[in-house]
């Protein structure tokens, strides 16, 4: 059986879609860099092992990083997820688990890396918005892309409605993606997304409509 950890730094809604997807693996841990975020409890309701490493207590980002490498390796997991872990991670430790190191990002990247994804999105002006889910490399929000999914951006938005639909599609790809890792059918080849069994989407979202 295949173990994977998830790491998260606060409410873990992203973990909790991963955790009932049914995967093909073992969770073997759930990390949070903070100790008072919700998600630790979800993990634990469901009988995961959780461990907070409170990045406040390290001196550097390098030592912080160092103590994370090492909690996760103590359970030899073949993926690591991070399901929002809010810590830019050094290169070192991407370089170490790079090819089994996944994200997801509230945004169509490579529009929109770093945070406030949506205000960033209303702001721009945007009419389609969404999340992606890609292998993590030492360029912040910037490794390969696996998967995406596209919501329409409504007139009456604000980050909080957008950023809720958004949500919805991200509990709905992060899971797929993972089952393919697990599956053996997803892999990052010379810095390139190769997955198997691929087959081509016809159609297309056009927004706005007038009706
Ligand atoms: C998600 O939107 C994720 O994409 C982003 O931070 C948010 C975390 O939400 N990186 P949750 O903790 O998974 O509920």
């Amino acid at each position: 059986m295949k173990r994977y950890v998830i790491l998260i730094s606060g409410r873990g809604s992203n973990m909790e879609s991963l955790l009932d997807a049914g995967l093909p693996g073992n969770c073997a841990a759930v990390i949070s860099n903070r100790p008072e975020a919700a998600g630790l409890a979800a993990a634990a309701s469901r009988g995961v092992a959780t461990r907070a490493i409170d990045h406040r207590g390290f001196a550097t980002r390098e030592a912080f990083d160092a103590d994370l490498a090492a909690e996760i390796e103590r359970h030899a997991p073949d993926l690591v997820l991070l399901a929002g872990f809010m810590r830019i991670l050094t290169d070192d430790f991407v370089r170490r688990f790079e090819g089994r190191l996944l994200n997801i990002h509230p945004s169509l990247l490579p529009l929109f890396p770093g945070v406030r994804t949506h205000a960033q999105a209303l702001a721009a002006g945007v009419r389609l918005h969404g999340c992606s889910v890609h292998f993590v490399t030492p360029a912040l929000d910037g490794g390969p892309i696996i998967a995406q999914a596209a919501v329409p951006v409504q007139a009456d938005d604000d980050a909080e409605t957008l950023g809720r639909r958004v949500l919805a599609e991200e509990h709905r790809i992060y899971p797929r993606v993972a089952r393919w890792f697990l599956d053996g059918r997803l892999r990052l080849v010379g810095g390139r997304v190769c997955l198997e069994g691929e087959t081509a989407v016809s159609g297309s979202l056009h927004v706005p409509q007038i009706a």
